[in-house]
């Protein structure tokens, strides 16, 4: 009897003495995976929620092979489903960005843009850089580049202090230009070294005088960093036509209030509009002082809603001299993003792009200013496809806030307007801050640039020309209600200014 009970204890005493044992070994790897997370550089999950945030990229790989069995298909999620987010998310890694066996996109629905290859598409021999750009010619400095995909306004404020300087820093490297958004011009965006173009938006922050109207001195100080390239006057974004803001005296700290020239700890109000301008006149004495004063091209941002106003605008230009326009246009798209707005005005105010963009173009093109003045298109234009076919519709830049903030890592939590970001991009709460490694981060913004700027090639050479700016209408055609594609120069008719050739 002792012995069968001995024996028992003696297993009993071997099983426990395993468990222990594994138990030791998976408590030691915890560790090991911990230290290892808390301290790698390139993924921001990992570094801010150590061991846990493993299982995210667990699950993204097993997605592969379940997700047919979940809910969210592949091209199925809002604002950016999972395809869009993997190509941008691959580009800025800078790893292979091709896909095997074929496509697992559906050709038929409405809006499908296809590219129309031609037969004797452009040797690689033959491919030419993107030819550069004057903007502004009759600013005291133009602004000349050759930059095609830009950082789209975001502000020091909305995004953090590392988002703000992995962005800046990725810009220059390359060599494309950032936009401050309306939060004023930081410390952190002149570091990175990058081309800067400085928003101007109804609180006027950074450039403000006490009665909230426009400080010239303050311009000219902004106007005369180098790296200061082009103001854009920002009349409306496309998630909040005619909406202000307010930001809360609790996030106006000493660092924001001195950038945005306000008060710290009190609420600031922006105003739903510039209150100076309510014409086409006030919007063009306005855009002439701000370059007479700044020296720089001046121009306008906009979402198009009624588009009336446009052609009354381009009459007083050609009324009042050329010289006197906007070195353009930068035209946001209805469902643009933003930090935080409404719904009803985020789902239901502004035209889309794809509609806006015709719209502006053939205006300018029938006024004959198409050229002098340069349309910049911006609203879910992350990915090649949907950039190539702003350019085929007339665009001459395209800007993106939203595909460079999945470069910087943000994985779609939506949760921008509160101070929880899990990646660190749009959190002032300083352990979150920690995920996003800047120079990390860096390179990955200016690789997903420079692989957008590639594969829009790509398409552009097998459409048989040989820089994108070369692509027009008729390059690409839209999937209509009957399934079948009809080319955007029948959807939207070129337009030409009377007695100017097409
Ligand atoms: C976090 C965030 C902050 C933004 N801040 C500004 C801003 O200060 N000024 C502005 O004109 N647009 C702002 N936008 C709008 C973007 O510049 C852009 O026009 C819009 O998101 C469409 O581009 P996307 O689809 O590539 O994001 C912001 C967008 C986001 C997501
Ligand atoms: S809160 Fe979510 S959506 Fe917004 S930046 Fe962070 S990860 Fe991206």
């Amino acid at each position: 009897m002792n012995e069968v009970f001995s024996g028992t204890l003696n297993i009993v005493q071997t099983l426990s003495a395993i468990l222990v044992f594994l138990l030791g070994i998976g408590l030691l790897s915890v560790i090991v995976m911990y230290i290892v997370d808390v301290n790698q550089t390139e993924h921001a999950i990992r570094r801010n929620f150590p061991v846990i945030g493993r299982f995210r990229y667990l699950f993204e790989t097993l997605g592969e092979y379940f997700r047919q069995y979940f809910f969210a298909q592949d091209r199925e999620e809002m604002p950016f489903n999972r395809a869009q987010r993997s190509w941008v998310y691959r580009a800025a890694k800078g790893i292979d960005n091709t896909v095997a066996f074929g496509s697992t996109r559906d050709l038929r629905p409405v809006g499908t843009l296809i590219f129309v290859n031609c037969p004797y598409p452009v040797l690689e021999t033959d491919v030419a850089p993107t030819a550069a750009l004057e903007i502004g010619p009759n600013a005291r400095q133009p602004y000349v580049t050759d930059s095609l995909f830009n950082v789209s306004a975001m502000s020091y404020g909305a995004i953090s202090k590392p988002a703000v300087l992995a962005l800046s820093n990725g810009s220059r490297m390359a060599g494309i230009w950032m936009n401050t958004g309306e939060g004023g011009l930081s410390p952190y965006h002149l570091e990175g070294g990058a081309d800067i173009v400085f928003q101007i938006g109804t609180a006027k922050y950074g450039v403000r005088n006490e009665d909230g109207g426009l400080d010239d001195e303050k311009l000219r100080e902004v106007a005369g960093h180098d790296q200061v390239k082009m103001i854009e006057l920002k009349l409306s974004q496309g998630a909040k036509p005619g909406k202000g803001g307010i930001l809360p005296g609790a996030k106006v700290t000493d660092a924001i209030a001195k950038i945005r020239g306000i008060p710290a700890g009190e609420d600031s109000i922006s105003p739903n509009r510039h209150p100076e301008i309510d014409s086409a006149e006030e919007l063009l004495n306005m855009i002439n002082h701000i370059r007479d004063v700044s020296g720089l091209p001046v121009g306008f941002k906009t979402v198009i809603g009624a588009y009336g106003w446009l052609e009354e605008l381009f009459e007083l230009i050609l009324q009042r001299g050329i010289e006197c326009a906007p070195d353009f246009i930068t035209v946001d798209s209805g469902d643009g993003g933003t930090g935080a707005a409404p719904m009803s005005l985020m789902d239901n105010v502004g035209l889309p792009i794809r509609e806006s963009l015709p719209i502006v173009v053939d205006r300018l093109n029938k006024y004959g200013l198409k050229g002098r003045i340069r349309v910049i298109a911006s609203g879910k234009l992350i990915t090649p496809a949907e950039a190539t076919a702003a350019l085929c519709v007339g665009a001459d830049f395209i800007n993106s806030a939203r595909g460079f903030m999945f470069a910087l890592g943000c994985i779609q939590a939506l949760q921008c307007n509160k101070n929880t970001c899990p990646t660190g991009v749009t959190t002032h709460d300083k352990h979150l801050q920690r995920g996003l490694v800047v120079a990390d981060k860096a390179e990955r913004v200016a690789q997903y640039s420079k692989n957008m700027h590639k594969e829009i090639g790509i398409i552009a050479h097998s459409c048989g020309v040989d820089e994108p700016r070369k692509l027009r209408r008729f390059h690409c055609r839209m999937v209509q209600e009957n399934g079948r594609s009809v080319p955007l120069d029948e959807l939207y008719p070129d337009v030409t200014a009377p007695g100017k050739a097409a």
